[in-house]
């Protein structure tokens, strides 16, 4: 009898339920569904540590390759808290170890982002079978160079600078769009070029206003009616970027929203004379079902996670190099980002056509 158990951690994403049933449906296939047992932890780590787990068949994971979100729902359980008990007293680490023993599992089947597999890493440290799978839709997890989520991420994200492009060319306004991303550029930059952005401007190359407004001033001059800027949400100033984390942090606190597009927008409209608006899409960009290529990646991440089961290796982050299907090791996984390369062919191809980065 092989028992495993699934657990979704940390911020929803789209491809969450494909990757499980590639998962399920790859060890049905492979050992039989008489010889496993399914347990489906609720809300993330909260349902390790607090036992609270659905016994599951493989019929369960059936028709939910196109469902968004997570069947099992999800929370977020802060590795720097890891070690603090819970608000009851629980301890979290023994208690999930506990949980991992008593159900006698073979292997633990984490599909998380950063924090979730620094977690994992604990987890497999402490000595219980882990394999992670690179959920995100920010695409920052280290190792790898795809993560499932961030392609259906881009489309939405793209398909509001597609709506936003009209109406702003109706009413000659430029719109500042925040886009998600956590402490990464990724999203912003991909739905940034595919959207036909003007000027993007990500957390890995910080920006200077007076680079921006001479954007927009430039394609006024040349007519142009309307600008669009996609924003990180981690968008950083040049001025910014030079203050240390603890000032950084007071000078958010102290703005009038803790997003920078409202300020963004603020300057642009004084400075211009350009009517100006934001657009935020927010979660939605996590929302809806996941595109084809995050459920051929799904898929083909939770099939070689179950193949590693089989073959008794735990201990990694299954991930794509070069485009190829890999394990990376837990321990070099977890803790590090995995920023947008200032110099990449994206960002010096964009540059070349005229997007700005705000940068010069
Ligand atoms: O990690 C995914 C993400 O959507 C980030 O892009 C964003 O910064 C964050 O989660 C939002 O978190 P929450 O859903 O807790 O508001």
């Amino acid at each position: 009898m092989l028992r495993i158990g699934l657990l979704t951690s940390g911020g929803d994403c789209q491809a969450l339920n494909a990757t499980m049933r590639g998962i399920v449906k790859t060890l049905e296939n492979n050992v039989g569904a008489d010889n496993l047992e399914i347990y489906g932890f609720e809300d993330g780590y909260q349902g390790l540590i607090y036992s609270r787990f659905r016994i599951m068949t493989p019929h369960d994971f059936s028709g939910i390759l196109t469902r968004g979100g997570t069947i099992l729902g999800t929370s977020r359980t802060p590795f720097k808290l890891l070690d603090t008990p819970e608000a009851d007293g629980v301890e979290k680490v023994p208690a999930m170890i506990h949980t991992y023993h008593k159900l006698q599992l073979d292997c633990l089947f984490m599909l998380g982002g950063n924090g979730s597999t620094k977690t994992a890493n604990r987890l497999s440290e402490e000595g219980l079978n882990v394999i992670a799978l690179p959920k995100t839709i920010d695409n920052d997890t280290w190792g790898t160079e795809r993560t499932f989520g961030f392609s259906s991420a881009v489309e939405v994200a793209t398909e509001c600078i597609d709506n936003i492009h009209t109406t702003a060319s109706s009413h000659g306004r430029v719109f500042v769009i925040e886009i998600m991303g956590h402490k990464v550029g990724w999203i912003p930059l991909y739905a940034g070029v595919a959207g036909g952005a003007d000027v993007i401007l990500i957390p890995e190359i910080p920006f200077d206003m007076k680079n921006v407004i001479n954007t927009i001033e430039r394609r006024m001059e040349r007519g142009s009616r309307f600008t669009i800027v996609a924003v990180a949400e981690g968008a950083i100033t040049k001025e910014d970027a030079k203050l240390s984390k603890k000032e950084y942090k007071k000078k958010v606190a102290s703005r009038t929203s803790p997003s920078i597009v409202y300020d963004i927008a603020r300057e642009i409209e004084e400075r211009t004379g350009r009517e100006t608006r934001v657009a935020i899409p927010g979660h939605t960009q996590r929302g809806g079902e996941p595109d084809a290529q995050d459920r051929v990646f799904a898929t083909q991440c939770g099939a070689e996670a179950a193949l590693g089961c089989i073959a008794g290796e735990f201990g990694y982050m299954i991930a794509q190099v070069d485009g190829k299907m890999t394990r990376v090791p837990l321990k070099d996984v977890a803790g590090k980002l995995k920023y947008v390369d200032p110099t990449c062919d994206l960002v010096r191809e964009a540059k070349a056509l005229g997007i700005s980065f705000g940068d010069e």
